[in-house]
């Protein structure tokens, strides 16, 4: 079986080849590495032995996504491709919606086209509205986003909603991301940040390598038992394999389905700071600062229906994390651009 991994050369997209060529399954990647670096395919050969097919391009351009679909028989698409910074969004958001939506549009239009039916769409816990109550599960309301990237993944679900249901035959997975960090155990792919890292983890690594001098907590007066943000941390290698899981299920099932993917624990940046100190034997330094605006107090899921209806677990947990994604920032100090 053959898959299409838009933005397959990322974070994510980068752990779940691995994963599918394991399975063995040929993967053909599609990527502008717009966020993202060439060697992270070269580290995916030397992990797997295979290297996968990439066409180097913009999702948004139709002819290169029907010259993929006219040369590759393509039984289902994982569509990663996306902007992600958060910040960024808010001061560029018609970029962000030109990007993330527009790339769904053109995906969807040549899929439409070519008859290719299986999508999986990478969407966020941060679809979540802010007023509703941890742990999320698949039917708790959604919208209210408090940014323009969180605005993409809402918008992005309902766009491939609707042309599903328009169509009547396809199989689709939404599938919302918690919070992945991690790497391979290998230490050969992993997350590597362009400039200051926005979130926990790849701060905590650079804390930790030398290259920041401390990682700023964002506030510890939520009502957490620590007073620090709790979030729902998933080792990105579990996450890899719920695509997997994903690709089995849509193969027996037509029609939309929503999975919540996380570990259904949640833990405070207090908790992953101690975690990571006692793991890897290193002492990150810390300062307690003000709330970043838009952060919720906890976000956790619960793990029902991707237990039950998708049949997959995460199994890694926080020390797995806070060692493998150490293991990968010690080994590539400065990511990728240091190879
Ligand atoms: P990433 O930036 O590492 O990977 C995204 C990849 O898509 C990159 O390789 C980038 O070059 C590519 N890309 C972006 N726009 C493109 C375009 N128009 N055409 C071709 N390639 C393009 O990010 P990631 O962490 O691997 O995230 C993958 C997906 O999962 C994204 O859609 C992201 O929004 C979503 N997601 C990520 C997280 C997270 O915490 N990392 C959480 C929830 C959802
Ligand atoms: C953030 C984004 C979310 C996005 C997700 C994955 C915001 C408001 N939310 O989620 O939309 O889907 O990343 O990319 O940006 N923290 C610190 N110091 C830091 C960094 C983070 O204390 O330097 C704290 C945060 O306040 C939070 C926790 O660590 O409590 C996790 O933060 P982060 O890794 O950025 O993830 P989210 O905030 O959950």
């Amino acid at each position: 079986m053959k898959i299409l991994v838009t933005g397959g050369a990322g974070f994510i997209g980068s752990h779940t080849c691995v994963e599918l060529v394991n399975r063995g399954y040929e993967v053909v990647i599609i990527d502008n590495f717009v966020n993202s670096s060439k060697r992270s395919l070269d580290r995916i050969c030397e992990i797997t032995g295979v290297m996968p097919i990439l066409y180097e391009a913009d999702v948004r351009d139709e002819s290169v996504l029907s010259e993929i679909f006219g040369e590759h028989e393509i039984d289902c698409v994982i569509h990663f491709a996306g902007l992600k910074a958060v910040g960024e969004s808010v001061a560029m958001p018609l970029r962000y919606y030109e990007n993330n939506l527009g790339s769904t549009i053109a995906l969807c239009n040549a899929m439409k086209r070519n008859s290719v039916k299986k999508l999986i769409f990478s969407s966020s816990a941060t679809v979540y509205a802010s007023g509703a109550e941890p742990p999320f599960s698949e039917g708790s309301p959604t919208g209210g986003c408090t940014n323009p990237y969180g605005w993409t993944k809402y918008f992005g679900e309902q766009i491939i909603r609707d042309a599903a249901r328009a169509e009547g035959d396809w199989s689709v997975a939404l599938l919302r991301y918690f919070n992945p960090v991690g790497a391979h155990k290998s230490g050969l792919i992993g997350e590597d940040p362009q400039g200051i890292p926005n979130n926990l983890m790849p701060f905590i690594c650079q804390v930790a390598s030398g290259r920041r001098e401390k990682l700023n907590i964002f506030g510890n007066d939520y009502p957490t038992p620590d007073g620090t943000g709790v979030r729902d941390y998933i080792h990105v290698v579990d996450l890899a394999l719920g695509h997997v899981a994903a690709i089995d299920y849509l193969s027996k099932n037509v029609g939309e389905s929503v999975f919540n993917l996380g570990t259904g624990k949640g833990y405070s940046v207090l908790e992953m700071v101690k975690t990571f100190e006692r793991v890897n034997d290193i002492k990150i330094p810390y300062e307690i600062v003000g709330r970043r605006p838009g952060d919720l107090a906890v976000s956790f899921t619960n793990t029902d229906r991707s237990a039950g209806v998708l049949g997959w677990k995460a199994t890694l947990g926080l020390d797995d994390m806070c060692r493998d994604a150490w293991n990968w920032q010690k080994k590539n100090p400065n990511g990728y651009s240091g190879l």
